[in-house]
């Protein structure tokens, strides 16, 4: 086996996000700076001789040349067996399906989310380990720890196979896989949730409308919404993965996935409305007129969770993010289970998975998603209203008002600021940190201060403590403020601003968002002076 050790230089900026390393393309292109990243991952690594690693991405641009190196890489540092997606395909859901179903020392995704793709657009890489999971910050701070101090990686003089073809190949000594990106994960599908039920919906004329942006879900959802489960051709749009997801921004919220949401807000709206993003790990979903939070839905998820025969037995437990809203902690509180409060980022719910502790986990950036893998699951989380609608045989909108109507509806809406300046956005934050002690018990417009701090999450299954994880302001009553910086921006910095406003009075859950959440907003503008650091007056973005 004839394996190259090319010398190279360390880059100074290959600390891996929220969510792995994301980058521009343009970065990804400059020589050597995937395989330095690459064999840092390797060289943290210890113990994967002869083991087997799953490879696949979203098929944005570079996707497949990225798949060719590290296929060459992975021989050359002594893996046994690669899996990898036909055409370098696997939607990150599904990757995490396939790291656990065949015992995989562990899997790398190329994908940067939602991020758009193409030539001048995102790139990113990304580890999971054998739980199927994100690799934890021990390890990506390892990896980053060695991306500065690198002189050569490995690779084989040989080149990798073509992969258009599920098919087995020998490269050097180890084998490769090439597999077919979508059948294990919908075998997995099928053990969770009541697909003959799902089936007969469709058979009434239930009408149904996926987004999947051009991105990785189209093959996924065409297999087994269109295929399986017998809904019409054309459900599926934008289902064909475009390296540059056509011009889009591959986001499944209510700005990206216009289309999608003009339809169902439109004159005769189909039944339900879901979109997937880059990589199919998040989701939107929709009725005819009506668009529910990602944290409602997880609350709605976890409160008729028994429908699905996954989870017929009930939940361990259920955790969100610390941004996402409280509604899902009324539920727990009901079903008597334990809610657990984690940063942002899938990776903290790793741990409370694997020890038991919850079967669902969301967060409010449209992700929802519980123990079947170590990622959040856009479709699953679509199947899983599917089943709930075919049970329930409500629409989506009564669905969601009767579980107000029982737990209380909370109001709930985030302010994003892309692309800001980075200093400022720091300075922002800074200040705001400085003034948190004197802040509970004085008064912000109407409302007064119960809590201040900046949220610090020690991991109750290893101990681990992670710091800064986002300002909280919080008031009497239950209202809050959040305040956190992106860590998946290519671009300055990205100001994020959560609103939560607890309403129990059903009279009042007809409101508008925005209206309900007014005096918030301007709190949120006086207390940390967003316009006089950042120079914006209104956001990018508001979901
Ligand atoms: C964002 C979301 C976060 C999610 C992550 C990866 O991270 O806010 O909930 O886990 O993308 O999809 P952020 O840019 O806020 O750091
Ligand atoms: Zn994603």
């Amino acid at each position: 086996m004839a394996v190259t050790l090319v010398k190279t230089q360390p880059f100074t900026d290959q600390k891996p996000g929220t969510s792995g390393l994301r980058k521009k393309v343009k970065v990804f292109q400059q020589p050597h700076y995937l395989e330095n990243f690459v064999q840092s991952i390797f060289d943290s690594l210890e113990g994967f001789a002869g083991q087997t690693l799953v490879l696949g991405g979203d098929g944005r641009y570079g996707n497949r040349e990225a798949i060719a190196t590290i296929l060459r890489m992975a021989a050359a540092n002594g893996f046994g067996r690669v899996l990898v997606g036909r055409d370098g395909l696997l939607s990150t859901p599904a990757a995490s399906c396939v790291i656990r179903k065949y015992k995989a020392f562990g899997g790398i995704i190329l994908s940067a989310s939602h991020n758009p793709g193409g030539p001048d657009g995102d790139f990113g890489i990304k580890y999971n380990t054998g739980n199927g999971g994100p690799a934890p910050e021990k390890i990506t701070d390892a990896i980053y720890a060695r991306s500065r101090e690198i002189s050569e990686y490995r690779i084989l003089d040989e080149p990798a196979p073509a992969i258009d073809q599920v098919a087995e190949f020998t490269l050097g000594e180890m084998r490769v896989s090439v597999i077919d990106p979508v059948a294990d994960y919908a075998e997995l599908m099928t053990s969770l949730f009541d697909f003959a039920a799902i089936a007969e919906l469709f058979r009434g004329g239930f009408r149904m409308r996926f987004d999947a942006m051009h991105a990785i879900t189209g093959p996924y959802a065409t297999a087994i919404l269109e295929q399986q489960l017998g809904a019409p051709a054309g459900t599926v749009i934008n289902g064909v993965p475009l390296p540059d997801f056509g011009g889009g921004h591959p986001d499944p919220n209510l700005t990206y996935a216009k289309q999608l949401v003009d339809e169902m807000f439109g004159d005769d709206a189909p039944d339900f409305g879901a979109a997937s993003d880059g990589d199919g790990d998040r989701n939107m979903v929709l009725g005819s007129h009506f668009f529910v939070t990602p944290s409602d839905s997880l609350a709605l998820l976890t409160a008729n969770a028994t429908v699905a025969p996954g989870y017929a037995d009930g939940l361990a437990g259920v955790a969100r993010s610390m941004p996402t809203s409280m509604a899902a902690d009324r539920v727990a509180e009901a079903l008597g289970i334990d809610c657990y409060e984690t940063p942002t980022g899938w990776k903290f719910f790793g741990n409370l998975m694997d020890a038991g502790r919850v079967t669902l986990c969301g967060e409010e950036s449209f992700g929802t998603g519980s123990d079947h893998v170590r990622e959040k699951d856009g479709l699953w989380a679509v199947l899983f209203w599917l089943n709930i609608l075919a049970v329930r045989k409500q629409p989506v909108a009564d669905l969601v008002h009767a579980h107000w109507a029982r737990f209380g509806r909370n109001f709930y809406s985030r302010h994003d600021y892309e692309a800001v300046d980075k200093a400022a956005a720091e300075t922002l934050m800074d200040d705001l940190r400085g003034r948190l002690d004197a802040l509970p018990g004085s008064r912000l417009g109407e409302l007064r201060v119960a809590y201040a701090d900046d949220f610090s999450y020690t991991d109750p299954v290893d101990g681990s403590v992670s710091e800064h994880q986002g300002i909280r302001i919080g008031f009497e009553g239950g209202d809050r403020i959040v305040f956190r910086l992106s860590g998946t921006g290519t671009e300055g910095a990205t100001l994020r601003v959560y609103l939560e406003r607890y309403e129990p009075d059903p009279q009042r859950h007809e409101q508008d968002t925005q209206q309900a959440l007014a005096d918030l907003i301007l709190i949120a503008e006086q207390v940390a002076g967003i316009r006089r650091h950042t120079g914006r007056d209104a956001p990018t973005v508001i979901t």
